[in-house]
């Protein structure tokens, strides 16, 4: 399976606001993008945080896209906090929510898998989704997810859409959260494998190196 992580930051590297509030970091050509992007494959990711704060609907948008293909939406919530109304819920496209192996909660309008003890397990779940046909998965945030799939080596290719701005701001989520690596010979290393400006922004393309 192929796992692709793209996101958009600004200029000094965070991808919300200090509140973690979402913020308008992409602009209409990156959108347009990131629709494309979606459309072309089988599963989206994202965690929890990401659904608490954007309320993500993970839908590609007809306005961007003209054949839309609607891709799985996989939400990472070992602990089953999606709420009842969450957009990612409104049956435009197939949820997965992935719980943890304690967590006893069903939602209506998604299927629940369940992987690991605390958090969830991303190699198990990566298997079961290899397993179920998935070829290729968007990782799309928030810092605390793309740091998980750094830190485990799961990432194959990433794009950032670096929008001109400054936020600012020690508590902005930034590209990668966690506890972030502890010397050199850990750091995830990446390839440069392109860039394009994209209206008043940059858009950057690596391969990870394994
Ligand atoms: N600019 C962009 O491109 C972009 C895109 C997406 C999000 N964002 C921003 O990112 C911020 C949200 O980031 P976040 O770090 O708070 O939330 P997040 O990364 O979306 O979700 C993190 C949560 O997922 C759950 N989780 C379950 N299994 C996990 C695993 N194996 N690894 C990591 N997490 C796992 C954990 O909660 P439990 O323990 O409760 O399960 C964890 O706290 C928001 O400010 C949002 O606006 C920006």
């Amino acid at each position: 399976m192929k796992i692709l992580l793209n996101c958009a930051m600004s200029v000094d590297g965070k991808i919300a606001l200090p509140s973690r509030k979402e913020t308008a970091i992409s602009n209409r050509e990156d959108l347009e993008r990131v629709h494309r992007i979606r459309s072309g494959v089988d599963a989206i990711l994202v965690g929890i945080g990401t659904i608490l704060t954007d309320d993500s609907k993970l839908t590609v948008s007809e306005k961007y896209v003209k054949v839309v293909k609607q891709p799985l939406r996989i939400v990472l919530d070992s602990r089953g906090r999606t709420p009842p109304t969450a957009r990612v819920l409104n049956g435009q496209a197939k949820t997965l929510i992935v719980t943890n192996e304690s967590c006893k909660k069903i939602f209506s309008g998604a299927d629940v898998a369940r992987f690991g003890k605390d958090r969830v397990d991303l190699k198990a779940l990566m298997g079961h989704l290899e397993k179920s046909g998935i070829g290729t998965l968007l990782v799309e945030g928030g810092e605390t997810v793309m740091w998980s799939f750094f830190r485990q080596g799961l990432v194959d290719e990433m794009s950032v859409f670096v929008g001109s701005m400054i936020i600012g701001g020690t508590t902005s989520p930034t590209l990668a959260g966690g506890e972030g690596f502890g010397s050199l010979e850990d750091v995830t290393r990446l390839r440069f494998a392109g860039c394009e400006q994209l209206g008043d922004g940059v858009l950057l393309r690596y391969e990870v190196v394994k």
